[in-house]
């Protein structure tokens, strides 16, 4: 039963306490992982405290420790508060969005598309301050770890679900804006034909979904649906579903925001080219 003092308390402090009060529930429910729910959360400080561990965990090697890594992602969230507010946006996002997950902990502790998202916005804000070396250092241990390759430069917004993450791939110049999902596999990538600016940009709302490649500096509008394994070549216009090989205009979402209600059902088809 939440106290009154936790009525009292930021959404942010909530949300922290609630993760708090699943990892507790957890380690006494399962022994196994008691110790690593104490080091990863229940004894850490805050939540930006507990992903710069958990995630110096993951991504560290021999020659660059755990013990550094930890210090450089704390260093970037404790400059930039942006950070923390995108990492609160994506935990809730993913536990809003995902069938599969109705806990805040879960993503934060297992979800390495959430985790490569996390590790990215440590390495774009690396980019953006001139430690290029350090962004690609880390780009290439999410690559390794996570199977996901997001390049430091890539803009980002929040309220972003990356669902399973294996074989996401987003290239240099894309965009991607707040509340989007984007399915196992999705590439967002160049035509090998452009320099430059060359990569998608997605608008906000839009749902991608598993295998899609979106290809060239094109425009995927806001509230747009992209159907699984389309290739697309061209701007799909807002609160439009696309989808096949190449893709083409089906119909329309039912939904202003296909990501957030996460329904990958399809029109009738009949639809016309892009
Ligand atoms: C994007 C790419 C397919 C375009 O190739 P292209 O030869 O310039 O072809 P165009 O864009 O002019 O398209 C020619 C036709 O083929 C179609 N087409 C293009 N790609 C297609 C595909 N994968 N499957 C089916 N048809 C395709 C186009 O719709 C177009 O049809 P239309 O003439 O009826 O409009 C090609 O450049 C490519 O695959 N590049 C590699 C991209 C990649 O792997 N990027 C990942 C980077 S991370």
């Amino acid at each position: 039963m939440p106290s009154v003092g936790y009525e009292r308390m930021s959404s942010e402090a909530r949300l922290w306490q609630e993760i708090l009060e699943e990892a507790r529930e957890e380690a006494d429910g399962e022994p196994v992982l008691s110790d690593f729910l104490k080091m990863t959360l229940l004894e850490r400080d805050s939540l930006e405290d507990a992903l710069a561990f958990h995630l110096a965990q993951k991504l560290a090697t021999r020659t660059v420790t755990v013990v550094a890594l930890h210090g450089v992602f704390s260093e970037v969230f404790a400059a930039d508060a942006a950070i923390g507010e995108a990492v609160r946006a994506d935990l809730r996002a993913v536990r809003d969005r995902d069938p599969a997950c109705n806990r805040l902990s879960v993503p934060l502790l297992y979800f390495k598309g959430f985790h490569a998202l996390q590790a990215y916005r440590v390495a774009h804000s690396l980019w953006s301050g001139g430690r290029r070396g350090l962004a690609q250092f880390v780009q290439n241990r999410i690559s390794q770890a996570f199977g996901v390759d997001i390049h430091p430069a890539a803009r980002i917004g929040r309220g972003i679900f990356i669902d399973h993450g294996t074989g996401v791939v987003v290239g240099e110049t894309a965009v991607i804006e707040d509340d989007v999902s984007l399915l196992q596999d999705v590439t967002l990538g160049g035509t090998g034909k452009e320099s430059g600016d060359r990569h998608p940009k997605v608008r906000a709302g839009v749902l991608i979904s598993a295998g899609a490649k979106v290809l060239g500096n094109i425009e995927i509008g806001e509230g747009a649906k992209i159907g699984a394994g389309s290739v697309v070549l061209k701007d799909v216009p807002p609160h439009t579903t696309a989808v096949g090989v190449p893709a083409r205009i089906v119909g329309s979402p039912r939904e202003d925001r296909p990501a957030l209600a996460m329904d990958q059902s399809v029109p009738p088809f009949g639809g016309e080219g892009i």
